[in-house]
């Protein structure tokens, strides 16, 4: 069993001290694993922000961390720093890569860059992206959870949040579940949810191989909360045998002054036969 914790949206210069003490007792409680950290890590990408984001990551002490970068993440204001480094301060605190991976015996998962420093909040995978993605996601053993990790979202709930649908998510599901994928995390409408992706129409009668969940989570620990919606992080629980998968929602409850599950979601955990015909090489 692998636990996977995902923060998403701290905003730190926007955080709430005493949600953060929460979600540090939370994650010693928990102990996970991986940590996910799905963008808008700061509001407004001071080195300052990055610093307290960087000694927060450090206090959980989660043994790895796949973090990319979200739209927050790049200087608004500082017009030169946004179009020839926009990416200097986040690397000086989460390193150069945008789009780190961790593999282990449960679980691939993959991080996106979505964002663009030229589109200001909109977000988008290009074809480079997502044939890299696919590519990495074919390669994945029979068995492992096949978890992507983006910003912008690739699917979403509400008619108002279409506009903040991350461009090419059409073509990023399409193909990133022909590759395999499970499942595709998310954040920066602070807004979690689960959705289980209808498939393609049937054809000849046989069955859509695997089933694509898309999980949003909220801002784990910013004040700017919507209005439907406080701080939440997502809990992720897989294991490769026997094949079972778990996202857990976990809001925090201001009264209780700790984080608490509210919810679950298991995983279809079936393992496709075609899947299973190309592990032993009999596949086309
Ligand atoms: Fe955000
Ligand atoms: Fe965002």
């Amino acid at each position: 069993m692998t636990v996977l914790l995902q923060v998403s949206d701290p905003h730190f210069g926007t955080e709430d001290a005493s949600v953060v003490v929460a979600l540090e007792r939370l994650t010693t409680e928990l102990r996970p694993d991986v940590l996910l950290l799905s963008g808008d890590i700061t509001q407004r990408a001071t080195r300052a922000q990055f610093a307290a984001a960087r000694a927060f990551v450090d206090r959980l002490g989660v043994p790895a961390c796949v973090a990319i970068p979200g739209n927050h993440d790049i200087p608004l204001f500082d017009v030169v720093a946004r179009s020839l480094r926009p990416y200097a301060r986040y690397a000086a605190a989460f390193g150069d890569d945008l789009e780190p991976r961790f593999e282990n015996g449960d679980a691939l998962v993959l991080g996106v860059n979505t964002t663009r420093w030229y589109r200001h909040q909109d977000g988008a995978v290009s074809a480079a992206q997502i044939e890299r993605v696919a590519t990495q996601l074919s390669s994945a053993t029979r068995t492992q959870w096949r978890i992507v990790v983006v910003h912008q979202p690739l699917a979403v709930t509400l008619t108002k949040d279409l506009k903040n649908l991350a461009r090419g998510h059409e073509a990023a599901l399409r193909r990133w579940r022909e590759a395999g994928a499970d499942l595709v995390v998310g954040g920066h409408i602070h807004l979690p949810y689960v959705l289980q992706l209808p498939g393609p129409a049937q054809t000849n009668g046989k069955a859509e191989p695997r089933t694509l969940w898309v999980a949003q989570a909220g801002t784990a620990i910013s004040r700017r909360v919507r209005p439907e919606a406080g701080n939440s992080v997502n809990v992720i629980r897989v294991e490769a045998t026997p094949r079972r998968a778990v996202i857990e929602r976990w809001d925090h409850d201001a009264a209780a002054r700790r984080f608490a599950r509210v919810g679950s979601h298991a995983l279809a955990s079936a393992i496709a036969p075609t899947d299973a015909a190309k592990d032993e090489g009999v596949g086309s």
